[in-house]
């Protein structure tokens, strides 16, 4: 989990501001009642733990930013847990105000902070082969 937050905290955030906060939750109660206030989360009553990526707003400098700054570093979280062969959901929380409100009060997580995404770890059962999903109708050169 030290490797895996190391490697959440190394994510580029706007000006460098770092307005991130990490909630790591293992306690079986909490993981199995998440569920009751996010609806796309049912692998966390299978999985061991789980990080909850949030944004303060009172540390936040530059502001609005918070969302892109939590994004990289849930993604950050994804591939340090995928090196270390674990296997990992990105759950996302905001902007969805029903499961930040839930997810709030089930976590004790105070108004000022607000919860962006949760990713379940745990031990992966079954692994996929590498999907390629490159496609050249996305890519615009130079200009639209
Ligand atoms: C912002 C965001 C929110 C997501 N929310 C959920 C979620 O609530 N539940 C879930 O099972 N997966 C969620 N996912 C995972 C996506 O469903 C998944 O990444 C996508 O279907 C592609 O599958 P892959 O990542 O296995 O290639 C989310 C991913 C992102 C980036």
């Amino acid at each position: 989990m030290k490797q895996v937050l190391t490697a959440a905290m190394a994510a580029p955030t706007a000006a460098n501001q770092q307005a991130w906060e990490f909630v790591v939750i293992t306690d079986r109660k909490i993981l199995d009642a998440i569920p009751d206030v996010h609806p796309y989360s049912r692998m966390l009553l299978e999985a061991p733990a789980a990080v909850l990526v949030c944004g303060n707003l009172e540390t936040e400098t530059r502001e609005g930013y918070y969302p892109q700054d939590c994004a990289a570093a849930t993604q950050n979280i994804l591939l340090a847990a995928h090196a270390l062969g674990l296997g990992t959901v990105w759950l996302g929380v905001h902007p969805r105000e029903e499961r930040v409100t839930g997810v709030r009060k089930l976590l004790g997580i105070p108004a000022h902070v607000v919860p962006v995404a949760l990713v379940a770890i745990g031990h992966p059962a079954e692994s996929h082969p590498r999907i390629d999903r490159y496609d050249e109708k996305k890519v615009h050169r130079d200009t639209w």
